[in-house]
């Protein structure tokens, strides 16, 4: 689905380069659990925002293979913003450590934004998605009424709504304890894998990490399977 090729990044401080991914190679096919680890500061956020087309690298490919064209391969890293903006809504979710729920609106409302947005309405799916997190009872609730662990399962159904066949998630139980993140984590992977979508989750946790089928750890700009 993703294929990452000699990936790198580096920043400019103070006059100094900082290579922060120095040649990532990863491959992501469809249903893929994959675990990224590392120390605080040695890349993990950045190579997600790649993943994302929030950011793009220096050097290297991302090469997106597109179901509507199965012999061509698009370069994300080239995409205009327009491209760009279409391919987050369409192929991708998010989901973050702190949440970022909308507080102004309900539960139901943000796990539906993304779904409004592409279109993708499916009131069977969406029931599937509030059941699995086990939500139903919520979602006429504000997110500030909502516990950390509640408000980070509306998060995950928020990322999953409109169906992307790849879900990014930074840190996603960062601000749990620890009975929630197991509760949170487990339920992400084995939603994700109920819906047959593919997972990129940077954590912290060893615990969390080895959920998912593959464990990868990032240090010295370099990403190596563990
Ligand atoms: N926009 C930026 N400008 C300069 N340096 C940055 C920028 N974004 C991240 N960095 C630096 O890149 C390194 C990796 O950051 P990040 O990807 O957020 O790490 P992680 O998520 O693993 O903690 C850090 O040293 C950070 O300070
Ligand atoms: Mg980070």
């Amino acid at each position: 689905m993703l294929a990452l090729k000699n990936l790198k990044k580096s920043y400019t401080d103070a006059g100094e380069q900082h290579t922060i991914l120095n040649n990532i190679n990863l491959t992501i096919n469809a249903g893929d659990s994959i675990s990224i680890q590392g120390a605080s500061g040695s890349g993990k956020s950045t190579l997600l925002h790649l993943l994302a087309a929030l950011d793009k690298p220096d050097s290297g490919e991302i090469l997106l293979n597109n179901s509507q064209q199965p012999n061509q391969g698009n370069d994300i890293t080239q995409f205009t913003e327009k491209e760009a903006d279409a391919y987050r809504q369409f192929r991708v979710g998010l989901i973050f450590q702190k949440f970022n729920l909308i507080d102004c609106i309900t539960v139901m409302e943000n796990v539906m934004l993304p779904a409004k947005i592409t279109g993708k309405v499916q009131g069977e799916y969406i029931q599937e998605l509030l059941d699995a997190l086990d939500i139903h009872r919520h979602i006429n609730k504000l997110p500030s009424q909502l516990s950390g662990g509640e408000q980070q399962r509306v998060a995950i159904a928020r990322g999953l709504s409109h169906q992307p066949p790849l879900l990014l998630a930074d840190e996603p139980t960062g601000n749990l304890d620890s009975k929630n993140s197991d509760l949170v984590s487990h339920l992400l992977v084995t939603t994700c894998k109920k819906l047959n979508t593919a997972l990129v989750m940077v954590t912290h946790s060893q615990k969390v990490a080895l959920l998912t089928q593959q464990q990868w750890y990032l240090d010295d700009g370099r990403l190596t399977q563990i």
